[in-house]
């Protein structure tokens, strides 16, 4: 088998607060393959945020506390990287887009100067460029997010221009660096209803054109359904389960799945479904075993007190819940 370009092993990730250490991430298994689209879903709380910033090195510190596990990216540890040698993939290997555009550029900068500045960052030029080159891949760039008119937005500043507008930009500038991986993190969330689906097709013709891979966090399960090649599942800081993307829809395994895809909004016009019964556990004192099983009508003892295992259920599709039964096709 190819190596993976992403491979995140074991990861555990804490938060000391106040109270304790909140034991968020516990044991996360992640792999994304070249020009693999992932799409990752899960309740708001559940970790997804802190899966992605753990990736790109942005977790808040000294609170943040990486207890345990191994991000391998083409095959190098990169959480054993000095901050320099990380700084390099950050460059020309991954970048990321947040929830709120407007959080992520400068205020008092213009677009020009931070789109400039993305363009020089990534480097790639084969010797010292002139002014007028970086002004024409800044140009370039925009108009690969089809922003109308890309020498009028570089000279405005953030605020004058829409949310989604602002988003195009970040995704402009994500993928000025973003050779191989590009990770958005609810890039529609922030986004008017009408803009969330033009940004989101934008964001899939684009990685399929550079053939970048994806891992794309949404609460839209219509736009991972039709954005991604696999899916996962992560519920309180635990991968629940992972498939292939048509295979999880035409049948989720895990309890936990079954909730949230029944639970999502319907396009049929039956309105919201009926949700999950309780909430989200305590981190700083999480269940022992499964950490659903305070919410599982499946749980039996053996899910209290022992964590389930990842399972082949069927090939390829993998559930971490002793309860479901292996598929026969
Ligand atoms: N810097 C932090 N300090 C303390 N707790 C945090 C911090 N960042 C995230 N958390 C907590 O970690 C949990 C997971 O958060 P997050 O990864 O943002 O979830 P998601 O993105 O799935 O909504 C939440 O309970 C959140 O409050
Ligand atoms: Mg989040």
């Amino acid at each position: 088998m190819t190596q993976p370009l992403l491979a995140i092993q074991g990861l555990n990730v804490g938060f000391k607060v106040f109270e304790g250490e909140m034991k968020v991430l516990k044991e996360v298994n992640m792999t994304v393959n070249a020009g693999e689209k992932i799409g990752l879903i899960g309740e708001m709380g559940c970790g997804k945020t802190t899966t992605m910033k753990t990736i790109i090195r942005l977790l808040a510190e000294p609170a943040a506390n990486i207890t345990g596990g191994r991000i391998m990216f083409n095959g190098t540890d990169t959480l054993s990287m000095s901050r320099g040698e990380f700084q390099k993939i950050r460059r020309n290997s991954l970048s990321m887009i947040f929830e709120d555009p407007t959080a992520a550029l400068n205020p008092v900068y213009t677009i020009g100067t931070q789109v400039r500045d993305a363009v020089y960052a990534a480097g790639n030029f084969k010797s010292k460029p002139t002014r007028a080159e970086v002004q024409a891949r800044a140009v370039r760039a925009l108009e690969e997010v089809a922003l109308p008119d890309p020498e009028r937005v570089l000279n405005n500043y953030p605020v004058q221009l829409s949310g989604g507008m602002r988003q195009r930009v970040c995704i402009a500038m994500a993928l000025l660096s973003a050779s191989d991986l590009l990770i958005a993190d609810e890039p529609d969330t922030s986004l008017d209803v009408t803009i969330k689906d033009q940004v989101l097709r934008l964001l899939n013709d684009l990685v399929e054109r550079k053939g970048t891979s994806i891992i794309l966090v949404t609460h839209s399960l219509g736009a991972v359904r039709k954005m991604t090649d696999r899916i996962y599942v992560m519920y309180a800081g635990s991968i629940m389960e992972t498939a292939p993307t048509n295979m999880f829809f035409t049948e989720p395994l895990h309890p936990y799945s079954r909730v949230l895809v029944a639970s999502a909004p319907r396009l049929t016009g039956r309105g919201i479904g009926e949700g999950i019964a309780g909430r989200i556990p305590d981190y700083i004192n999480p269940p022992a075993g499964c950490r659903f099983s305070p919410r599982c009508e499946l749980a039996v003892d053996e899910c209290i007190h022992h964590r389930p295992e990842m399972r082949e259920i069927r090939p390829d599709h993998f559930v971490a819940c002793p309860q479901v039964d292996p598929v026969v096709a």
